[in-house]
């Protein structure tokens, strides 16, 4: 099999870690840098990811997170925050970004950018929270999948409430919002879950082939 078949067959959502493991600052590093690298649509990376360290935050968002342990047991919490918009001024920011980066002008861009805003004016104020929390969740598959290959184990939370979270990290004042928290660390010997077999559909329900 291969490494990385082995790395997926290997990690599962971990409900129990090991509370006296830590994550190394080098290995936290290289998760997060992955998620940095992760493609969005345009590129626009609509997207914040937060390392929550201090302990009292932890156990606020773990009462708002129904009691999961493993937000304040795991080495490290990382809450992974969209943007609640994309205005024009961050478009142009982007296309800023962009000209300097590959050291072209601002005027080149102009296609792309008319582009960008014309996309934002397709979307009402709620389907584009929608769009933005479908690129976060790319970040939280790369950070799953590059963790599995390092032998960290996470465990992905959909099952917290995101006003309580949004309030507890005052994250409305910077135009974000919480869309999916990761615990990352290592499994604890306790936790049965581990041996659970996975369940997945079938290769030919899940995939098809059409000539
Ligand atoms: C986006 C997302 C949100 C999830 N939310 C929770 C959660 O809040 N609590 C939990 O215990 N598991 C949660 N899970 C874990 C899933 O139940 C688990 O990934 C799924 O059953 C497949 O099992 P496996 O990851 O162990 O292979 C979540 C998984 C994903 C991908």
């Amino acid at each position: 099999m291969s490494e990385i078949l082995k790395a997926l067959n290997w990690r599962y959502a971990t409900q129990v870690f090991d509370q006296n493991k830590k994550v190394s600052e080098n290995d936290l590093n290289e998760l997060l840098e992955t998620m940095r690298l992760s493609p969005s649509s345009f590129g626009l990376q609509p997207w914040k990811f937060i390392v929550v360290e201090n302990k009292e935050l932890r156990k606020e968002i773990r009462e708002v997170a129904f009691n999961q342990p493993k937000v304040t047991d795991a080495s490290h919490l990382i809450v992974l925050c969209s943007k609640t918009d994309i205005t024009e001024e961050y478009i142009k920011q982007y296309i800023k970004d962009t000209a300097e980066t590959r050291n072209i002008s601002i005027d080149s861009l102009k296609g792309f950018e008319d582009m960008m805003i014309n996309f934002r004016k397709l979307h009402n104020n709620e389907s584009i929270k929608d769009w933005a929390k479908k690129q976060t969740y790319i970040a939280l598959g790369i950070l799953l999948q590059t963790a599995a290959i390092k032998g960290i184990d996470a465990g992905p939370m959909e099952g917290f409430d995101p006003n309580g979270v949004d309030e507890i990290l005052n994250l409305k004042k910077e135009d974000l919002t919480s869309t999916v928290l990761c615990a990352i660390g290592y499994r604890s010997k306790e936790d049965k879950t581990s041996n659970y077999k996975k369940v997945r559909h079938s290769i030919s329900k899940a995939i098809e082939t059409r000539k």
